[in-house]
């Protein structure tokens, strides 16, 4: 079978936890395609060329430490302006896409460049104040020192440069389904995302 969910929205709106838990929920693989852009953007910071680093890109590269950090976060934002950079990565997404057995990927521009066929789209947001929150709790659990409105900031400046930009920007595809996270937990947000999978399995 293949069947792809295509999973896009802003930083920290929860579409990495909803991606997974549907991928689980279904047995369908999953793909955080931010990684790729994470990987990259690392490389730069090390630096290497953004096009090179982006066609050699191997699967050692996307388990490397690190990525996490809001330094990379930063650095693959900057990296995912570059049209040769997002044309590089685009092979390799869509053929995990129809991958048999069903995929799961989450992203900026699944719905719309990636897989415009996906046979589900959803479009995960949540307020700017939320997803600062909850990216702030992130990340003093992992013993990174920050306050709110350092990541507010960030979380706005990265908005600003994932729509603005003119490859790809972040939008919803015409045909998403819009799941607005702002007032749900994680258990409902799942819920919501299984269930418009369910009704076009
Ligand atoms: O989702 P994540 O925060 O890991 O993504 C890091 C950056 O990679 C985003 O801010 C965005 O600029 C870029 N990205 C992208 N297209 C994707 C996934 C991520 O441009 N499909």
């Amino acid at each position: 079978m293949i069947f792809t969910v295509a999973i896009d929205g802003p930083a920290a709106a929860g579409k990495g936890t909803v991606g997974r838990a549907v991928a689980t929920h279904f047995g369908f693989a999953h793909l955080d395609t931010g990684l790729l852009y994470r990987a990259v953007g690392a490389q730069v910071l090390a630096g290497a060329d953004p096009v090179e680093a982006a066609r050699g890109l191997t699967p050692e590269a996307l388990a490397a430490p690190g990525l996490r950090s809001p330094e990379v976060a930063r650095a693959a934002s900057e990296v995912a302006v570059i049209g040769e950079v997002r044309a590089a990565l685009l092979e390799f997404q869509r053929s995990f896409a129809r991958r048999e057995g069903g995929a799961v990927l989450d992203g900026r521009d699944i719905g719309t460049v990636i897989c415009p066929e996906a046979e589900v789209k959803l479009f995960v947001t949540a307020s700017a104040e939320a997803r600062a929150a909850r990216r702030l709790a992130e990340l003093v659990a992992a013993g990174v020192e920050t306050d709110f409105g350092a990541v507010l900031e960030d979380v706005r400046a990265r908005d600003l440069r994932d729509s603005g930009r003119a490859e790809a920007p972040l939008r919803p595809a015409d045909d998403a389904h819009l799941l607005d996270t702002s007032e749900l937990d994680v258990e409902q947000a799942v819920a919501a995302a299984v269930a418009q999978v369910a009704e076009r399995l």
